[in-house]
């Protein structure tokens, strides 16, 4: 009893009545949170989407449905003829002299359509560098005039449909959501900032035009699965396009959003709030050694 006398006669920062409400307060104060915090409820594991099927590595693209926006392919005998002597310098070597593919090596592109050649030259996937790979987005290899000249060559010499594309403006943003959720945010994120799945790195969707959003969700490029139009409509499309748009600027009402990567940083920036929080306390109500 003595010794703790003593100890609270140590001198503090603090006056001694100060201090002693100062803890009591915030005694009080932690045990009311403990007492009202809602007890965390039962993990719901509907919510996390897993895809029926991964789609195999390289099937064609879903021809577009009835009532599907597509793309125009601008095509003249010009264009056709860069178009072959692009392709027969950069993309015969594993796409064959007649696109008819090589067996181990890269997919036949006969039938392929507009779609697939323009989402992949346009996102810097194609031509691969190395066919092992992930085709992943870099900055495009050849000018918007030498794609469209490619993507004519290869749907005149290989036939196939146009490209699909999407008008967010025509979507709802809660559709949109619903179908993000349902269908893309297990592999995507939610807000679209990517990850990684088994096999596989899955990009961010903060650059995709909605053009290029329509195109990968009707081909499923590399092993992300392919959907047609039942599975997803052009109204759930123009929607997932316009969601898609929104989740680059969304509306952050809980605050500081931290990039939006969910909450192993949001768990850190509260670890460190805390810890500091606690660190003053300490410095407040702590006692001066000798
Ligand atoms: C099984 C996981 C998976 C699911 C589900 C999935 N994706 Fe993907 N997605 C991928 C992968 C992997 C890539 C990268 C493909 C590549 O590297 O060629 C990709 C690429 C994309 C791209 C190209 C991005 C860019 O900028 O280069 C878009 C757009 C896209 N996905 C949209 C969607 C939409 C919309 C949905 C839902 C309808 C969806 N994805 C569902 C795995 C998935
Ligand atoms: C080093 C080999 C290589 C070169 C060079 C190459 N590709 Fe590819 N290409 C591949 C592989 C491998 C795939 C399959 C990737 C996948 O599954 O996502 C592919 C897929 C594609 C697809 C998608 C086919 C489908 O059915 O989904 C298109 C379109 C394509 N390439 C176009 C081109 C064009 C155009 C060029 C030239 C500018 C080119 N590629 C150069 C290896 C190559």
């Amino acid at each position: 009893m003595r010794s703790l006398l003593a100890r609270w006669r140590r001198p503090s920062r603090l006056p001694r009545k100060p201090r002693l409400l100062l803890a009591v307060a915030l005694g009080l104060g932690a045990s009311i949170m403990w007492l009202l915090t809602p007890a965390a409820p039962a993990k719901r594991l509907d919510r996390v989407h897993q895809p029926a099927a991964v789609a195999r590595i390289t099937q064609g693209p879903f021809a577009p449905g009835p009532g599907s926006a597509t793309v125009p392919t601008v095509s003249s005998p010009a264009l056709i003829a860069l178009g072959r002597t692009l392709f027969d310098q950069r993309c015969a070597s594993c796409h064959g002299l007649h696109l008819q593919g090589r067996k181990g090596v890269a997919p036949s592109l006969i039938g392929v359509g507009a779609g697939p050649v323009h989402f992949y030259l346009s996102t810097g996937r194609m031509p691969l560098a190395n066919y092992h790979a992930e085709p992943l987005r870099e900055s495009p290899a050849f000018d918007p005039r030498r794609i469209r000249a490619l993507v004519a060559y290869v749907r005149h010499a290989g036939g196939g449909p146009a490209s699909p594309t999407a008008h967010p403006a025509r979507g709802s943003l809660a559709l949109g959501f619903q179908v993000f959720d349902s269908h893309c945010a297990g592999c995507h994120q939610i807000v679209a900032r990517g990850g990684m799945t088994v096999g596989a790195l899955v990009p961010n969707l903060q650059q995709a035009t909605p053009q290029q959003i329509a195109e990968a969700v009707r081909m499923g490029p590399y092993l992300m699965p392919r959907f047609d139009s039942r599975d997803i409509n052009q109204h759930a499309l123009d929607s997932l396009a316009r969601y898609i748009l929104w989740t680059r600027h969304p509306s952050n009402r809980g605050g500081w959003g931290i990039y939006n990567i969910g909450p192993i940083p949001e768990g850190l920036v509260t670890f460190f709030m805390g810890l500091m929080a606690l660190v003053i306390v300490a410095r407040l109500i702590g006692e001066r050694t000798e």
